[in-house]
């Protein structure tokens, strides 16, 4: 088969001229980089640059302008995405021994901090949303005996979604029972919080390290990132040095100068201004027509305030699957969204887009959903829909397996791969999370159970995080 390069496929996607709703946050607006010269600034540490791992002149002044922006202490540039940002919060934790409490529904880069920092997890579970099969909030109701022994917490704030759960129950049982553990927050998807118009960040509620991914919403290149930190209980010199062992020895200076630039443009809430006013007409419109998460979503299944600039819509109500809905948008809109599943789609707006592009997202909504009328959702009725909504709403479900080894123990140790069939009641050597939503039915270390193994050998899913090859089988430990 004849491929194109991947710089010639570049170019043809841009030539297609999709609206983006999805990362990064500039969206493609030449208006963030005036005066940042690609190729020419390409440069490495040079007299009058600075150095990443020992600043001290100008890379040091802009992370303190950050730090003073976004109300940190002190603020790190991440050239290796957030990825690399909770990589180093787990490693500046402690110690390794001990347990760590996360959430299930952590991103991949936690479970790899897992594996990093040795520690023993103990998971959080989130609840899931019966209309739209999400994990989209958690009751952090923490027994006074989950604190004991632990060297943190770890939590997602907001979700990829867009929605917030409670922090303030963590921050309470922290001061009970636990004073000196540091709180975690993976804040990947809510560096755009600051202003009035956003719910507050997580420093405001008192966390310690705080992670940004300031490419998916801010202005910043993707793979730019930053980590707050702030009080005494996290070791400064094992942070940092965390972040030197973690990170390139040749961080791009475009990267961070971009990550200069979108803390001065974070700033411009009138951006923001408009996109909310558009987003209201488009619950206000769209909202008839469709079901969308909205502001009456908050106060149940763990949700307690959303982040507005998600708009994360529900097509099971028209009887369309969401990847159908997804052609539409894109042949007739040109609208290109974050993600989908079966039944839902994801758009994420960033501080590029524009009120213009919201109402053609509006209009591109209403006309999906009366085309959906019109050709009576191309044949899979409402009931079949719910048939296979109800199957992975129960997957979802899963309960956890036994830990039988660290994720660390289990990445280290001796492994084969054998039939699944055959992987009942074994350790298993990888994790494995169905794509979306991505929560792992098992993580590496934890025993096969009945529940996992039948729903592994029955899943429809064709689309996995982690598991190396289905075709050839699994990875288990080699025990005895
Ligand atoms: C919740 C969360 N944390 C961390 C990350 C990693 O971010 P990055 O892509 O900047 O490495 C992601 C990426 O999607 C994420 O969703």
């Amino acid at each position: 088969m004849f491929l194109l390069s991947l710089g010639e496929e570049l170019f043809k996607y841009q030539e297609k001229g999709f609206l983006s709703f999805h990362t990064p946050g500039h969206k493609g607006k030449r208006e963030f980089f005036e005066g940042l010269n690609f190729p020419e600034q390409d440069l490495t540490e040079l007299s009058g640059l600075d150095m990443l791992h020992a600043p001290q002149g100008v890379i040091a002044e802009a992370q303190k302008r950050a730090a003073q922006v976004f109300g940190a202490e002190e603020s790190f540039f991440l050239v290796n995405g957030a990825t690399v940002g909770n990589q180093a919060m787990f490693l500046a934790l402690a110690g390794t021994k001990g347990k760590v409490l996360v959430e299930r529904q952590s991103h991949r880069s936690v479970m790899a901090s897992l594996v990093l920092s040795g520690l023993e997890p103990v998971y959080l579970k989130s609840i899931i949303h019966p209309e739209f099969h999400l994990p989209l909030g958690y009751e952090y109701k923490i027994e006074p005996q989950l604190w004991r022994g632990i060297q943190g917490i770890h939590l997602t704030y907001p979700s990829y979604y867009g929605t917030l759960s409670d922090i303030a129950p963590v921050v309470r049982g922290r001061e009970l029972w636990a004073p000196s553990i540091p709180i975690l927050v993976d804040q990947a998807h809510g560096s755009h919080f600051l202003s009035k118009l956003f719910p507050s960040g997580a420093l405001a509620w008192g966390a310690d390290l705080v992670l940004h991914s300031s490419h998916k919403t801010l202005s910043a290149l993707t793979q730019a990132a930053m980590l707050h930190v702030q009080g005494e209980r996290i070791s400064r010199s094992r942070l940092k040095q965390a972040l030197e062992m973690l990170q390139s020895s040749s961080p791009s200076y475009l990267l961070m100068a971009s990550l200069e630039r979108a803390v001065e443009f974070a700033q411009q809430e009138n951006r923001w201004n408009l996109l909310f006013e558009a987003v209201q007409e488009l619950h206000g419109q769209a909202g008839k027509a469709l079901r969308i998460l909205n502001p009456g979503d908050q106060g149940q299944y763990g949700i307690d305030q959303l982040d507005w600039s998600k708009i994360l819509v529900n097509t099971s109500s028209l009887g369309l699957a969401a990847p159908l809905a997804v052609d539409f948008l894109r042949t007739r809109f040109r609208i290109e969204p974050e993600l989908w599943d079966q039944e839902n789609i994801l758009f994420l707006l960033g501080i590029g887009n524009t009120p213009e592009e919201v109402l053609r997202l509006t209009e591109g909504l209403i006309a999906m959903a009366e085309w959906a009328h019109q050709v009576n959702g191309l044949g899979v009725t409402p009931s079949k829909l719910r048939e296979n909504t109800l199957r992975s709403a129960k997957e979802l479900e899963i309960s956890l397996p036994p830990l039988r080894l660290t994720p660390r123990e289990a990445f280290l140790a001796p492994k084969r791969q054998i039939p699944l069939k055959e992987s009942l009641g074994k350790i298993l050597g990888e994790s494995i999370s169905p794509y979306p939503p991505g929560i792992p039915w098992v993580v590496m270390g934890e025993e096969m159970t009945p529940e996992v193994l039948e729903a592994l050998l029955n899943s429809p899913s064709k689309r996995w995080q982690g598991w190396d090859n289905p075709e050839h089988g699994i990875w288990v430990i080699e025990e005895g």
